[in-house]
């Protein structure tokens, strides 16, 4: 199953007055990077329909480096289910820490806005074309 990698340097207009990044930052980012895995999907308009209650476990500092993962789980008709994850790298260390994860429905649309069909999700090794 293909799974799309987005990256962001965690800078001081991404953060709120703690000094942390902001959570509609990180929910705007999580949404992003659903939107592309559903997009190379679909290769279609597509847009959000539902995101599941987020859990922010850590709170992910400035000056950190995040990567958001996000994969198509399920798909009915014109809908993909998708689970994106967000890790979270400090600069000076390899160490990876999943600080946040949600579910996302996207909708493919048509040219006149209204709901198409998609694809089933290809099984297979994360590999990029
Ligand atoms: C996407 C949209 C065109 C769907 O219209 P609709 O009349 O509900 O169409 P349908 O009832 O055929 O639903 C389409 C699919 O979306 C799914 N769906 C719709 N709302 C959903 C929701 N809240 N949660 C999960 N799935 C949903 C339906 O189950 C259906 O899935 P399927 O085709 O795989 O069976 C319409 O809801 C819309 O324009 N929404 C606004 C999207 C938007 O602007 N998003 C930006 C973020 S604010």
């Amino acid at each position: 199953m293909r799974k799309t990698r987005t990256v962001h340097l965690v800078r001081p207009g991404d953060c709120n007055h703690y000094g942390s990044l902001f959570g509609g930052t990180a929910m705007a980012w999580m949404d992003e990077a659903a939107f592309v895995a559903a997009t190379r999907h679909a290769r279609a308009k597509v847009v959000t329909v539902h995101a599941d209650a987020l859990d922010f476990r850590h709170p992910v500092p400035q000056g950190a480096i995040v990567e958001l993962v996000a994969w198509v789980r399920e798909v009915g008709r014109s809908s993909m289910r998708l689970e994106v994850e967000m890790w979270v790298e400090r600069v000076d260390s390899p160490e990876r820490t999943l600080a946040c994860r949600a579910g996302f429905v996207m909708v493919a649309l048509g040219p006149d806005g209204r709901a198409i069909p998609v694809s089933a999700p290809v099984e297979g090794p994360d590999a990029e074309p």
